[in-house]
């Protein structure tokens, strides 16, 4: 009885001290939009899947690598390793109901994307482009996360020689910890 009125008085203070408006319905599944003019590459979709590729994953398990499948016509360039470069950018819904900023310790700015989940080289045309994101090396950053919260994700992809780049803006709900955690209690 006292562990259930300590479970349900958390509950309460957890669902008052939170923002009561859930933006784009990222509790049902992944918003997204293209965040540039479209020079470089149009995306059509972006629809996240478990580590596997073959999987429909909703709400994205953080605790493992997850693949976002783009459909995308690239009318740039060929964009290929090492002069690909990758930045994610994050926010957190706040309680005051705006995003703000998830400081991401400069851990996954300009990295090189053909080695952190773009099979590369990226060709030019229509394509499903299957983006591999994994959050598991980023444990500083994962901490400051709360599990099954809005979140946005901005992904941005350079290309050094050309100048190219696009950008994909997403909001989703991330789980940080497994599901089932509460059977603990
Ligand atoms: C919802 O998505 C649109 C783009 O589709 C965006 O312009 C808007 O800012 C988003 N709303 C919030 C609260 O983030």
């Amino acid at each position: 009885m006292l562990r259930q009125l300590i479970i349900a008085s958390g509950l309460v203070a957890f669902a008052s001290a939170a923002c009561s408006q859930i933006p784009n319905n990222t509790d049902k599944a992944m918003h997204w939009w293209q965040c540039d003019s479209g020079a470089s590459a149009t995306f059509y979709n972006a629809t996240p899947y478990d580590q596997t590729g073959n999987n429909y994953e909703y709400p994205i398990h953080l605790s493992k690598p997850i693949v976002v499948k783009t459909d995308l016509d690239n009318h740039g360039h060929v964009y290929s390793d090492p002069n690909l470069l990758s930045t994610v950018n994050l926010w957190s819904w706040s309680d005051q109901c705006t995003w703000s900023s998830v400081p991401t310790l400069g851990l996954l700015k300009n990295l090189n994307a053909c080695e952190n989940g773009v099979p590369c080289p990226v060709k030019t045309g229509r394509q499903i482009l299957p983006v591999t994101l994994d959050f598991t090396k980023y444990n500083a950053i994962i901490k400051m996360l709360k599990d099954n919260e809005p979140y946005q994700l901005e992904y941005i992809l350079n290309d050094k020689t050309s100048g190219d780049s696009s950008c994909l803006m997403s909001q989703v709900n991330f789980f940080i910890i497994f599901q089932n955690l509460c059977i603990l209690i």
